[in-house]
């Protein structure tokens, strides 16, 4: 099973990709939690150049080709064999996010993001992707709060102007409409266990996980 966290900053994605991958584990279910841009060795020496330095540090085709970079790595590296050998990766930030980021915010043809994918990745897409909505002054203060005390600042694309952050919020949520099977909606105003259990109920009634025993 392939299980994808998605949104703009601030939206307590990571927080609730690292809970179910607890309490998946908790009730026997062999799960791998990784992230994207990283999760492999070599993709994470990449995600540092993407997220520090300056916003204008790379021009917008140089971050795509990065990101697929790191992409590439994780796929070969992590993602597909957890998955071939049957175990549930739940991955924070994946192909969305570059649909988002790198499409409707910075203008990358949407076809050509279409055609990167298809060769690195192929035909295969996550099973469930959750997308986390959150007002982007509240999401971008959180998320520049959570900064303040770290060694080396992640910040580039916290930098970037809100209006590159509105059009990544709406991109996100056409990204919805346009794959309403694959994709669930979270308000990520609601409590964080509340939408902890939203995320167990969707995956009950899809049938990934039994209605038995669910792991609160
Ligand atoms: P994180 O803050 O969720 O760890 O992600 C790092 C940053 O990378 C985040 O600001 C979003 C950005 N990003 C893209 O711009 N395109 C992508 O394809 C991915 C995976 C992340």
């Amino acid at each position: 099973m392939f299980v994808t966290f998605e949104g703009g900053e601030g939206t307590g994605k990571s927080t609730q990709a690292l809970i179910l991958a607890d309490n998946l584990k908790k009730i026997g279910i062999d799960v791998v939690l990784t992230r994207e841009p990283g999760g492999s060795p070599g993709a994470e020496l990449i995600r540092n150049l993407l997220v520090t330095g300056s916003v204008d540090r790379w021009s917008t085709m140089s971050e795509v080709l990065l990101m697929y970079a790191a992409r590439a790595d994780h796929w070969q590296n992590t993602i597909k064999p957890a998955l071939d050998a049957g175990k549930w990766v739940l991955c924070d930030r994946f192909a969305d996010s570059t649909v988002a980021y790198q499409g409707y915010g910075r203008g990358v043809n949407k076809g050509f993001l279409q055609l990167l994918y298809l060769h690195i990745v192929g035909d295969i897409e996550p099973n469930f992707t959750f997308v986390f909505d959150l007002d982007v002054s509240v999401g971008l203060k959180r998320a520049n709060s959570r900064m303040s005390g770290d060694a080396i600042v992640e910040g580039r694309f916290e930098a970037m102007d809100i209006a590159f952050h509105e059009r990544l919020r709406a991109g996100f949520l056409e990204i919805v409409k346009k794959n309403p099977k694959r994709c669930t909606l979270i308000d990520a105003n609601l409590h964080p266990r509340e939408v902890h259990r939203l995320i167990l109920r969707v995956l009950q009634e899809k049938g990934a996980l039994s209605w038995g025993n669910p792991p609160v």
